[in-house]
């Protein structure tokens, strides 16, 4: 699909995005946007050196396609100097060999911190209260009446929400957990959360006025001490070299019975295979699971588990929000093109 065919400058989506506001920004500005509509999901490195051909100025990339040494350096020689991922997350992205072959690079954070936010309460929610599994009894035709023990989970209200990685959409969803569900907080961050601290004292002091149990918090100085002590835990740090299998045998085995684990970050966080294990030997312990090791499949035996709950990466998944990430990733692409400063470089 082509758009404004005479446009000087030739900009590459290697996926349709959602809205119509992003190719205005670009064609208004003489680019000629052109969008690959190839069916298949995964664009192979391959596929995308077809793409950017010998003339390309910027390409708007997917968390899915392997950005490297090879692509950058063809994007350069093709005269290329921008490439955004439609993403916060970069962990697909070699920034430095995009720095070598001199092409900026952008992501999309900010758009997507309260709607990934939602998605990891949801999922929360859902396994604190054993949601898909009373949907799936209900449709098998299983209900037949009310009884005392059917379905019963967990009440939030009181509980421990524990947070890894207390950045923009962590610090969200802590808030969410909180003000929401009077849950008390700890964290763990290698920096000081101190909006979110002084958020939970401010909400804290407000209950207390109001003759209500106040809501506590504390930073923990491990993230085992998070492990142990929290009743719901949700990750949310960025993939890399440190965080590779953060969560494994060990961690699990210091974990409560019967907490809860989400994960809206990137599936290779937790050793999804131990997870498994994990899982089958302690039916209490429930998991909401956004992302998986190996994208897109799911370790043996995890879809089998009922304790788990499983969706398929759409923690961003808001109109709002993806039409926002369309734009930024544009905008992010325009501002080197025409020598503005980019929206956003993970690297500021
Ligand atoms: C991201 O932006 O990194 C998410 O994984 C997809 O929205």
């Amino acid at each position: 699909e082509v758009w404004n065919p005479s446009g000087k400058y030739r900009v590459i989506s290697t996926k349709p995005m959602p809205g119509s506001r992003w190719i205005r920004l670009l064609t208004d500005q003489d680019c000629r946007v052109e969008i690959c509509t190839e069916k298949k999901t995964i664009l192979s490195v391959e596929d995308i050196l077809a793409l950017i051909g010998d003339r390309c100025d910027g390409v708007i990339g997917q968390l899915t396609e392997d950005w490297g040494e090879v692509l950058f350096c063809a994007l350069k020689r093709a005269g290329g100097s921008a490439f955004s991922n439609m993403a916060v997350g970069y962990n697909n992205v070699d920034v430095g060999a995009a720095t070598k072959y001199g092409i900026a690079v952008g992501n999309t954070p900010g758009v997507l911190t309260e709607t990934t936010a939602e998605l990891a309460a949801s999922l929360s929610l859902a396994a604190a209260r054993r949601i898909v599994e009373a949907d799936q009894f209900m449709r098998a035709g299983l209900y037949d009446g009310w009884l005392p023990h059917l379905f019963v989970g967990n009440l939030l209200k009181g509980q421990t929400v524990g947070v890894i990685g207390a950045g923009r959409i962590g610090s969200a969803y802590a808030r969410m957990m909180i003000e929401g569900f009077k849950m008390n907080l700890i964290y763990y961050d290698l920096y000081q959360a101190t909006r979110l601290e002084k958020f939970v004292t401010a909400y804290g002091q407000f209950l207390k006025a109001n003759g209500e149990q106040p809501v506590t918090w504390k930073r923990a100085a491990t993230m085992e001490d998070v492990l142990r002590e929290a009743d719901v835990i949700s990750l949310h740090p960025v993939l890399d070299k440190t965080t590779y299998h953060l969560i494994n045998k060990d961690s699990l085995a210091i974990m409560k019975k019967e907490a809860i684990l989400v994960n809206a970050s990137r599936g290779p966080v937790i050793d999804e295979a131990a997870l498994v294990e994990h899982l089958k030997v302690n039916p209490m312990f429930r998991v909401g699971l956004d992302v998986f090791e190996d994208e897109p499949y799911m370790k043996p035996g995890l879809a089998d588990q009922k304790n788990a709950i499983v969706v398929p990466h759409i923690a961003s998944a808001s109109k709002w929000t993806r039409e926002g990430m369309a734009t930024l990733a544009a905008l992010n692409v325009l501002g080197k093109i025409k020598g503005y400063p980019i929206w956003a470089n993970p690297n500021n």
